[in-house]
């Protein structure tokens, strides 16, 4: 991965302009960097705040795997970039379901996945990858219970290096992937994953569910034993009861 890149200074989203290579025939591991969004965008139709200083990636993946497999890559990325987190500055992150990265709490970094076109006939997915690297927590919206590399670390780091490393351990876990690893992926997803076998609330729309996280489907969708019996999520929010 990586070995086309395009680096901006500035980018709407760097998914929109992924999207764009994606149609006009962009390759496998592709990625496109900028130093500062003016409006990138979240999970959940949200906006994603980017300041410069932080680490703004979208890879185009055209892995040899179904439509059906598309959320496992966004599951793999989330273990990837704890990994390289963990491996480049010691860190400890955890998952919260189904792709925050959250260290003591607060959330660190987030992962986009979006599916150009017809997944069958093209094979596309663009992975959005933000994380919160060398700028002050001061800059986001207070309400974002956010940090920073540079908040924890207290220094800046080299953003060349961090995207190397998460794209060396996403690397490998495409190609895990493709070998239909999936198990393997769904162990190594929960080992890092925060509210495991915990009381948790899941916030979808403006309903409330609560019960415990036993766990994810092997397609990652999250599993929640309720007082009305097992509910599965595909998407929605979920409220740690220790934060
Ligand atoms: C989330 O946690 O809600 C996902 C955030 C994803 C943000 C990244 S930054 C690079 C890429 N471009 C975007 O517009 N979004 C993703």
């Amino acid at each position: 991965l990586g070995y086309a890149i395009d680096l901006e200074d500035e980018l709407v989203s760097t998914n929109a302009r992924s999207k764009e290579l994606a149609r006009q025939g962009g390759v496998h591991g592709q990625i496109v960097l900028a130093k500062h969004q003016s409006a990138g965008r979240g999970r959940l139709q949200r906006q994603w705040e980017s300041p410069r200083g932080g680490l703004w990636m979208s890879v185009l993946l055209r892995p040899n795997l179904s439509l059906a497999d598309a959320s496992k890559l966004t599951l793999a990325a989330s273990v990837a970039i704890v990994d390289a987190l963990r491996e480049l500055f010691q860190l400890s992150i955890g998952i919260k379901w189904p792709n925050d990265l959250i260290f003591n709490g607060q959330k660190i970094a987030g992962i986009l996945g979006e599916v150009v076109g017809e997944w069958n006939a093209v094979q596309t997915l663009i992975l959005g990858i933000g994380i919160n690297a060398n700028f002050p927590r001061e800059q986001l919206n207070t309400s974002l219970n956010a940090t920073t590399l540079h908040e924890i670390l207290g220094y800046e780091v080299n953003l060349n290096v961090l995207a190397a490393g998460i794209l060396k351990h996403l690397e490998n876990q495409v190609i895990s992937l493709e070998k239909k690893a999936f198990e393997e992926l769904r162990s190594n997803w929960s080992e890092r994953a925060l509210g495991l076998g915990e009381e948790v609330r899941i916030l979808r729309g403006e309903q409330v569910f609560q019960g415990i996280f036993k766990g994810i489907s092997i397609d990652g969708e999250l599993i929640l034993e309720t007082e009305d019996g097992e509910k599965i999520f595909t998407a929605g929010e979920v409220q740690l009861r220790s934060k």
